[in-house]
């Protein structure tokens, strides 16, 4: 082993395996290494094929201070590479098989390149920190959603026990029940039901399963020595400040794209997370395209959807007459892919584009971007925000519900798509947002939030540059 190497502190990361926590994960992970630490990033096997697929063997090969390992997630292999794997199962799966291979991966590391000093681990993968207290290793525990999200989920316990929830009858999802609002989630007064992660309700096979295997990542997270977000403390502050009441202590360090730009070795660059090949023409076509006149459609990486849902949207992007760009990735859409018809794409074209998978980042911040229709993941809304977009939102899963209250009803940058999807309704929020009263007002908001955004992030005294700070003294001290 080179002795200076040995002399460096090692941070060993361990994302849960999927887009929208190796994103944000992987730029902390490039913030340490240009601070000075050497890491190594653990996927599981199919993820990192996935990564070797699409940003090839030689991007992900060229730090012998920055390596790329890989464990199994105790699955059999999906028949294809583009497959996105079922939370639940992967949840379960390296819940239930990945404690050995990690620990014996962490004993090869101190044999043959470095001895492991921290572990920075996705909060979904709590088995790490059993690990971790064996060998005697600190851990961090990174949240991938936000603040306001972890709050909830902490609260399934209390929700449960004072009978709100699950939902006694299945009709309660369509009568009104879920509009019923709680004040007890410390800083999330007032939220009503339905923006509860919707686990709680028990209604899909894997919910109960996913409420008992969240509490229990909870219980161990309280357990760690720190709990990362991808965040920032204006936009999250009370939040945070009462979750230091429960949790270790909380490092608010987003939106982490703009700390990466501003801290990590732009000679990293060449390693990137995309599990799905990017096109890079959306940014051509983008750049045809006036200031503030196009609406980006991304539902993420695990959304998945029915053939009738993509025509109501198809149908009201089309009559809406704003120019779109709309991402459809592989696997978006259960059973046929192919569903939106000739006439639609008659319809748009010029103004339409449809592409497999973009470069987001880049995206939300291209001039001609003037709304973002989107199913409020935690990255997505970081960035949304933070390049001063506005957005409708379509929750569709977990934390996207209180992302996508806390975005309309506090931070006042969004709108939402009540009820059915329906193309008339998509029509007229898409003109609203991009056209009307309504839109000029988020836009002014979600100005505001950018601004915020970048102050935090700026250094020397932005108050994510700070907490970051703190976080890597503590990472070198424990
Ligand atoms: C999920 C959850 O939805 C999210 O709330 C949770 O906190 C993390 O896991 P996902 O549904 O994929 O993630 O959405 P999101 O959090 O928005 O993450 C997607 C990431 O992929 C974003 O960073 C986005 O920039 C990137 N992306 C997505 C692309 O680069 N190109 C695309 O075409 C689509």
């Amino acid at each position: 082993m080179d002795p200076n190497q040995e002399k460096k502190p090692h941070a060993l990361f361990i994302p849960a395996p999927a887009q929208g926590h190796l994103n944000p994960m992987l730029k902390l992970a490039k913030i340490l290494h240009s601070k000075g630490f050497l890491i190594t990033f653990v996927n599981t096997e199919f993820t990192h094929r996935r990564l070797l697929k699409s940003q090839g063997a030689a991007a992900l090969n060229t730090f012998s201070t920055f390596r790329f390992e890989a464990i199994p997630d105790g699955l059999p292999p999906p028949e294809n590479t583009e497959v996105t794997q079922n939370v639940y199962d992967i949840c379960r799966s390296t819940q239930e098989n990945c404690l050995q291979p990690f620990k014996t991966l962490i004993g090869k590391l101190s044999e043959c390149f470095a001895p492991v000093t921290c572990i920075v681990s996705d909060l979904l993968m709590g088995f790490t920190l059993d690990a971790a207290k064996e060998v005697g290793i600190p851990e961090f525990i990174f949240s991938t959603g936000g603040a306001g999200a972890l709050v909830c989920s902490e609260q399934f316990p209390l929700l449960l026990e004072k009978g709100l929830m699950p939902l006694k009858d299945p009709g309660d999802v369509v009568n009104g029940y879920l509009d019923k609002t709680v004040d007890s989630i410390p800083c999330m007064k007032g939220i009503p039901l339905k923006y509860i992660p919707p686990f709680i309700r028990y209604i899909n096979p894997g919910d109960e399963f996913m409420v008992e295997f969240t509490n229990a990542q909870i219980i161990k997270a309280k357990t760690a020595s720190g709990i990362i977000f991808n965040t920032f403390d204006d936009l999250e502050h009370d939040v945070l400040n009462s979750l230091g009441s429960v949790f270790p202590p909380c490092y608010a360090i987003g939106p982490l794209h703009l700390l990466e730009a501003n801290i990590a070795d732009k000679s990293l660059a060449s390693i990137g997370s995309n599990l799905w090949k990017e096109e890079p023409e959306c940014i051509k076509w983008l750049d045809t395209k006036p200031t503030s006149s196009v609406v980006y459609v991304n539902f993420g990486s695990i959304t998945v959807m029915t053939p009738q849902q993509i025509l109501e949207f198809g149908w009201g992007l089309a009559n809406s007459k704003h120019p779109f760009l709309w991402i459809m990735r592989a696997g978006l859409v259960s059973g046929e892919s192919d569903v939106l018809p000739p006439e639609f794409y008659e319809e748009t074209r010029g103004r339409g584009m449809v592409a497999g998978w973009s470069p987001q980042e880049q995206v939300m911040s291209h001039p001609s971007i003037g709304g973002f229709l989107t199913h409020c993941g935690w990255n997505s809304t970081v960035e949304s925000i933070s390049n001063g977009v506005p957005m409708i939102c379509w929750p569709f899963f977990s934390d996207q519900f209180p992302n996508c209250w806390l975005s309309c009803t506090k931070w006042g940058v969004a709108v939402e798509i009540d009820g059915g999807v329906k193309r008339d309704e998509i029509a007229r929020l898409v003109i609203e947002l991009m056209a009307g009263e309504k839109g000029k007002v988020m836009r002014k908001n979600v100005v505001n939030w950018k601004n915020k955004a970048n102050i935090a992030s700026s250094l020397p005294h932005g108050s994510s540059v700070i907490d970051l700070e703190k976080l890597i003294d503590q990472l070198k001290a424990l």
